[in-house]
């Protein structure tokens, strides 16, 4: 620290508690946030344009699987915890933390209009010794040249008069072992005053803070981290692709692989890449080196080939369907697993989303069965239609033409799944013991072709 009494005194009031907290944005990332700074003691309020979440926080609900409803229960008991949609709250906060959406435009270029909107509420009620951390995935330099400006428009100085600083959410929803509190946080300020005073604060509820040199270096890690999985995902769903034409099986050779314990990581192939991180943040970083004449090719390359794995798939469903003698045109397929990943309800980007599309136009008969996921919008997928959840372990299941293993959520009864298709096309080696009607993504073929004149 500087020694600047107004970082002097905001620190004091960190460690002891007296800051007030505030989180903007109560979603996958800020409402476990909020609820661990409320877990550390702090008062704590959230801030959310969503009516039903605040009321779901006021009434000590959660509405985000891994956080309990009796957490936030309690510490709505205890007067820590509380939700507001009105923004003039934020005047009687000291730090807020902004934990808003941060998506793709069509055009793949950065959508920064709800970070933009959220400072802009916070501008207006800035007050001198208030501390501000950007958490939304963004490309490096957001902090400095859109926040911070954004936040001096009244006079008021960063690293002087008020603090800023960048702070990467790394959660990975349904993660058993890691969540907000014993994952690593990393912190960059405008300035050490501000990197402090961050540090401090996330020191209360978050088992270890990694403090770098600045904004823009902590907003690079992020996206590091992110293009790491989204290339390395890119190179074994090609792996696979090959391994298909070559006969080979790619899952046994990720497992034997992952047997060296030094310099290899195993990644698994795919339907696609889905959430609203891996297929989204790489596009971030491309775009800001775009702006610097620079092309990240890695990322396109990579974009490319995990953006035609639901082509992919649909590949092998006519070809399985074709070794029973039937078009995809009028076949009943049903899409098992809709959300992006295992275990979560979260359906943004997923791949099914592109899939379902794909059999669609192919004029495929469409249904899906995911326990997390009861309703599925036909808005959510081009020329889509409202789907509902089918219950496969239900008595009387019907039998469809082609099950297709978009999501191995572990609550499926992979034998139930087997039997209820003629052909099932199994995208992420889910069956363990995959008879001959199953199709295994990157694996020898091993479906028995019925001959065409029996
Ligand atoms: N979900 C993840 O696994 C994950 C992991 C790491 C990082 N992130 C990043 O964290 C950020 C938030 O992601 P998320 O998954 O929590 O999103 P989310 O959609 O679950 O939650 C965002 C919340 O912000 C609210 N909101 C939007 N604009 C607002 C505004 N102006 N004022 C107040 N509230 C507003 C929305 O109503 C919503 O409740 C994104 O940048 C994302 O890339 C997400």
């Amino acid at each position: 620290m500087t020694g600047s009494a107004t970082a002097a005194s905001l620190l004091e009031s960190i460690r002891t508690r007296r800051v007030r907290a505030g989180v903007i944005g109560l979603g996958y990332v800020g409402l476990p946030l909020a609820v661990e700074f409320a877990r550390a003691g702090y008062v704590t309020t959230g801030i959310d344009l969503d009516a039903a979440k605040v009321k779901a926080i006021n009434d000590g609900r959660s509405y985000i699987d891994d956080v309990a409803s009796e957490e936030v229960a309690g510490l709505r008991a205890a007067a820590r915890l509380s939700a507001s949609t009105d923004f003039d709250v934020l005047s009687e906060l000291d730090t807020i933390n902004i934990c808003v959406p941060t998506p793709l435009r069509k055009t793949k270029d950065p959508d920064l209009s709800f970070i933009v909107a959220a400072t802009e509420e916070i501008a207006t009620r800035l007050r001198p010794g208030m501390l501000v951390i950007l958490e939304s995935t963004t490309y490096p330099g957001t902090t400095n040249e859109l926040v911070l400006p954004i936040l001096e428009r009244g006079g008021l100085r960063g690293g002087k008069d008020f603090f800023l600083a960048f702070s990467p959410e790394r959660i990975d929803p349904a993660n058993p072992t890691f969540g907000t509190h014993n994952v690593p946080k990393v912190v960059g300020g405008l300035t050490e005053d501000c990197t402090a005073l961050a540090g401090a604060l996330y020191e209360a509820a978050i088992a270890t803070v990694v403090p770098v040199s600045s904004p823009r270096v902590a907003e690079m890690v992020k996206l590091l981290e992110n293009t790491f999985r989204a290339v390395n995902i890119g190179l074994v769903n090609e792996l696979a692709l090959m391994c298909d034409r070559l006969g080979i099986d790619v899952w046994e050779v990720v497992r034997a692989a992952a047997t060296k314990p030094f310099g290899f990581m195993p990644f698994y192939p795919g339907p696609g890449l889905g959430g609203h991180c891996i297929p989204v943040d790489p596009f971030y970083l491309s775009w800001k080196a775009r702006q610097s004449g620079f092309e990240a090719r890695f990322i396109e390359l990579a974009g490319a080939v995990n953006g035609a794995m639901p082509h992919y798939v649909v590949s092998l469903v006519t070809d399985a369907l074709n070794g029973v003698r039937l078009p995809l045109n009028g076949a009943r397929v049903l899409v098992a697993g809709v959300a992006y990943k295992r275990d979560v309800d979260d359906i943004r980007e997923s791949p099914a989303l592109d899939l379902l599309a794909l059999l669609h136009k192919g004029g495929a008969e469409l249904s899906y069965s995911d326990p997390h996921v009861p309703t599925l919008d036909g808005r959510l997928w081009p020329n889509g239609i409202d789907l509902e959840h089918v219950d496969l372990s239900s008595a009387g299941a019907e039998m469809y033409d082609c099950i297709v293993i978009v999501t191995d959520h572990s609550r499926f009864d992979y034998d139930v799944l087997q039997r209820a298709g003629k052909v099932v096309v199994d995208t992420r080696n889910a069956i363990k013991a995959p008879g001959p009607n199953v199709v295994r993504l990157g694996a020898p073929r091993t479906i028995v072709k019925e001959p065409a004149f029996a």
